[in-house]
C-alpha cells in the first residue's frame, strides 16, 4: 500500500517544492514506485519535472474536482518509476469551487481510493496554505514532512500548523501524524542556522531529520532545466544532502523495496 506523505507548511519559500521534488527523485532512483501530486497552484513542482504547464490536459484540479479520474491526469517523468499528477494555475478555484461541494475536504482520499496501490509513495507537493487544498491533503495523509526555514521566524506558525495536524486527527485522519521536519537552506557559514538547527531540535526532538538541507545553488537552479538535483548535479552538497534525507526517510517510513 503507498504511503501519502505531504509536504506542507503554510509558510512560502521554505523548501516544500524542493523538498518533494528531490525526495521523490531519490527514492526513486533506487527503484520505489514513486507519485508526486502537484497540488499548488504555483506549479512549481511540475516545471521542476520538465512538464509545460501551459499545455496540460487534465490535471490536478480535474481530479480534485471530480473532473478526471487518477489513471487521466497522471504524467511520466524523465525517471521510470516516477510518476506526477501536474498541475497549473487553475487549480487555484479548486480552493472557492470546493467550498460548496459535499465532502469538500475528502476529495483527493476519494480520487487515490483503490488507485494507488502500485505505489510505495505518494508524495503531495503542498501550497503555502492550509485552506481547503492542503487539508485534502492532510486527509488523505498517513504521515506529513514539514520543512523549515533556516531563518530568525521559523518556527512562528507552525503551531498553527501542528494545530491543523491534530484537528484533522482527531476528526478526520486519524491515522495522520508528523513524520518528520526538514531544516532547509542551512549556511554553516550563519551562526543563525545553527541557532535554529537547536532551538528547533528542542521544540521537535527526534522528529527533525538529522540531516540538513545545505543553501546551495544547484538547488536553485535544477527547476530551470526541468530535472531534479540527482539527475542535474549529483554530486553538488544539495544533492549529498537530499540523498542523506532519503535514507533517513527510508527508516521512518519503514520503506523496503524486498516486501513489494
Ligand atoms: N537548499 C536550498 N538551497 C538554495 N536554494 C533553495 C534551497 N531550497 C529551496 N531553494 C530555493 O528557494 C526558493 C523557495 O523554495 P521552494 O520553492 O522549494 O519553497 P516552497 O516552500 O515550495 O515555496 P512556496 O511556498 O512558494 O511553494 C526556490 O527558488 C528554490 O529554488
Ligand atoms: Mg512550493
Amino acid at each position: 500500500m503507498a504511503k501519502v506523505i505531504p509536504v506542507v507548511n503554510q509558510k512560502g519559500g521554505v523548501g516544500k517544492t524542493t523538498t518533494a521534488v528531490n525526495l521523490s527523485a531519490c527514492l526513486a532512483l533506487r527503484g520505489y514506485k514513486v507519485l508526486v501530486i502537484d497540488l499548488d497552484p504555483q506549479g512549481n513542482c511540475s516545471s521542476s519535472f520538465g512538464v509545460d504547464k501551459d499545455t496540460l490536459g487534465a490535471h490536478a484540479y480535474h481530479l480534485l474536482l471530480g473532473q478526471a479520474k487518477l489513471p487521466d491526469v497522471i504524467y511520466q517523468t524523465e525517471i521510470d518509476s516516477l510518476h506526477i499528477v501536474p498541475t497549473n494555475m487553475n487549480l487555484a478555484g479548486a480552493e472557492v469551487e470546493l467550498v460548496t461541494e459535499m465532502g469538500r475536504e475528502g476529495r483527493l482520499v476519494e480520487a487515490l481510493h483503490g488507485q494507488v496501490d502500485d505505489y510505495d509513495l505518494v508524495f503531495v507537493d503542498c501550497p503555502p496554505s492550509l485552506g481547503l487544498v492542503t487539508l485534502n491533503a492532510l486527509t488523505a495523509a498517513d504521515g506529513v514532512i514539514v520543512p523549515l526555514q533556516c531563518e530568525y521566524f521559523s518556527l512562528e506558525g507552525v503551531s498553527q500548523l501542528l494545530r491543523t495536524l491534530e484537528l484533522v486527527q482527531s476528526r478526520i485522519n486519524p491515522k495522520v501524524k508528523l513524520e518528520g521536519v526538514v531544516l532547509t537552506m542551512f549556511d554553516r557559514r550563519n551562526k543563525l542556522s545553527f541557532q535554529v538547527q537547536s532551538e528547533v531540535q528542542n521544540y521537535f526532538g527526534e522528529l527533525l531529520f538529522e540531516t540538513p538541507i545545505p543553501r546551495n545553488v544547484r538547488l536553485s537552479e535544477s527547476p530551470s532545466h526541468g530535472k531534479p538535483i540527482a539527475l542535474y548535479d549529483r554530486r553538488s552538497t544539495g544533492a549529498v544532502a537530499y540523498e542523506a534525507l532519503a535514507d533517513e526517510a527510508i527508516t521512518r517510513l519503514e520503506l523496503s523495496l524486498e516486501s513489494r
